[in-house]
């Protein structure tokens, strides 16, 4: 049976989840709650966001989806040329590690690729609205249950607040 495919993403009020390959907030919270959620599973992520982090994220397993053949990924690091390859190399990284799901890091278009088949969402919602040229895509909220929410005023004048909310498919 494969394992449980949960999505981590932080949004801002109008969709925007990015802005020139990097985060339009620093939320050291929501940092610390990636890093949680997600120490000893593997990561997918698109290309883009794995240029936006410049590395692989120490305790994790990453596995870049790009179509680019002459990808070359730092040592430790696995590349999958479609979105079906890094789910089922995924789940054999996931069984190996000992980890009870695989993880979506991003970005827009790699949510977009398996949206349909989230099992689980944690969302940081941003109360903010940058401009961006990445977004998180449209989502049928009907078939999602939520199941916390803890919110946050901002963590200096002038931030945004935030609030961590979880889902799952209902
Ligand atoms: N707020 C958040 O929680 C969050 C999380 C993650 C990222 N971000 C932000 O999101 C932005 C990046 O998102 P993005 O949508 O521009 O890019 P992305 O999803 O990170 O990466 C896009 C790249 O992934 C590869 N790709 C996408 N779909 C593919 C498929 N079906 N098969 C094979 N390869 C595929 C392609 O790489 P090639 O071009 O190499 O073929 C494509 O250019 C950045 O601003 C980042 O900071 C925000």
């Amino acid at each position: 049976m494969s394992l449980p495919l949960v999505a981590i993403v932080a949004v801002a009020d109008n969709g925007v989840i990015g802005r020139g390959n990097a985060l339009p907030w620093h939320i050291s919270a929501d940092l610390k709650r990636f890093r949680a959620l997600t120490l000893g599973k593997p990561l997918i992520m698109g290309r883009k966001t794995f240029a936006s982090l410049g590395r692989a994220l120490p305790g994790r397993e990453t596995i870049v989806v790009t179509r680019d053949p002459s990808f070359k990924p730092p040592a430790g690091v696995y590349t999958a040329s479609d979105i079906d390859t890094a789910l089922a190399l995924a789940e054999i990284r996931a069984k190996a590690l000992g980890a009870a799901e695989i993880v979506i890091a991003g970005g827009g278009e790699i949510y977009a690729a398996v949206i349909d088949r989230l099992d689980r969402l944690h969302v940081t919602y941003v109360h903010c609205r940058p401009e961006g040229d990445a977004f998180f895509p449209p989502l049928d909220w009907s078939h999602w249950r939520e199941i916390c929410r803890e919110d946050h005023a901002a963590e200096q004048d002038g931030d945004a607040g935030y609030a961590f909310v979880d889902y799952i498919r209902s």
